[in-house]
């Protein structure tokens, strides 16, 4: 059985691209492998400063990972701040990567331009060594992750293949598995950028937790283009190969058998809102139940949590006795 990790960060509200690009592979693949997903709140530090809100956004979050499909007696659901070893795996990766490679991040670069009037801390340069320790401390073969997370799952290869070639065999090396349909959804209102939580605008984003009458509103307002003609083109048609994709996705249709049942751009995008209202509506619903119960979560959290502790730390000790630190007295 491959060993399979993943994470989100509890940064807002997830959106359709974190659901069709993430996590529904992992509640597909929750049988098929000894998986862990992590909700990363200390990722989520680098750009939320408000006091309080970390907290309450993980437990939300929870809910809504159990409320997608995830079996807590299956699945191992854990929180990154309650597993100490990830900060201290990742002071490891800080020096096992150079200035060179994590300023070529592409998306340190567009973080950190967005934010150019804002505080841009330390952490969201050194973002990728702490997701490097994320993956690395569970032995992960697999990480399943949406297209945007490729450069980040390759600069953990890349850490991984240098931090055993300077102190032996130690990690396993990682490999990035997305999804057929769905690994890159577009932002509506600009079906050029990705779908993501930082957007300058929510029009162009559907919530999990979005109303039904948004999530139609939202696709009947999708920009298309001026052309009339139903064909999955990305270069020439973004807007109108975006919503193929997620019916697709939504579906489990080819692009291909949906293209020839559209003419018109109208029904289209209805049909595409109404397939993904049939997908989160009971989701919502499910989501409203468990977080009437919030000692109930914490509880699964808590079972989670030890065990991604027990594996965290027998890997962080096997990277202490690789470098040869001074074992602790
Ligand atoms: P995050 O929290 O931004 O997103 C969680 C997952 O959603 C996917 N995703 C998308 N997929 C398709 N289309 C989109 N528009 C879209 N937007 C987001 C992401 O690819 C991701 O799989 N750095 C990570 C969190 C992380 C992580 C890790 C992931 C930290 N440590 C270890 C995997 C393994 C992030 O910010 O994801």
């Amino acid at each position: 059985m491959p060993r399979v990790l993943s994470c989100i960060q509890p940064t807002g509200s997830v959106h359709l691209g974190n659901y069709l690009g993430a996590l529904v592979n992992w509640v597909s693949g929750q049988h098929d492998g000894d998986v862990f997903h992590g909700i990363v709140d200390l990722h989520a530090l680098t750009v939320i400063d408000t006091p309080g809100l970390i907290g309450t956004q993980t437990l939300e979050l929870a809910a809504l990972l159990f409320a997608c499909g995830l079996d807590p007696d299956v699945a191992t659901v854990f929180v990154q701040s309650h597993i100490h070893e990830h900060t201290e795996l990742a002071w490891i990766m800080e020096c096992t990567v150079s200035f060179g490679e994590l300023s070529r991040m592409t998306q340190f670069k567009d973080k950190s331009a967005r934010r150019e009037a804002e505080f841009v801390s330390a952490g969201l340069f050194t973002y990728p060594a702490l997701q490097a320790a994320d993956i690395l401390l569970y032995d992960a073969d697999e990480v399943p992750v949406g297209d945007d997370q490729r450069q980040h799952i390759e600069i953990t290869r890349d850490i991984a293949v240098r931090f055993n070639h300077r102190f032996g065999d130690t990690f396993i090396l990682p490999k990035a598995v997305h999804p057929k349909a769905g690994a890159r959804v577009m932002d509506l209102q600009d079906p050029t950028s990705k779908m993501s939580k930082s957007a300058t605008s929510d029009s162009g984003l559907v919530y999990l937790l979005d109303d039904n009458a948004s999530i139609s509103r939202k696709f009947k307002r999708a920009v298309t283009d001026s052309d009339s003609e139903v064909k999955y083109d990305i270069a020439n048609k973004p807007g109108i190969s975006n919503l193929l994709d997620i019916l697709s996705a939504s579906t489990g249709k080819p692009v291909g058998e949906l293209v020839s049942q559209y003419s018109q751009y109208g029904a289209l995008k209805s049909d595409t809102g109404d397939a993904v209202i049939a997908v989160v509506e009971p989701i919502r619903t499910r989501f409203q139940e468990l977080m009437q119960d919030k000692g109930e979560l914490a509880r699964l959290l808590s079972i989670g949590n030890e065990r991604a502790r027990n594996v965290a730390a027998v890997t962080l000790q096997r990277a202490h006795n690789a470098i040869g630190l001074l074992p602790r007295i």
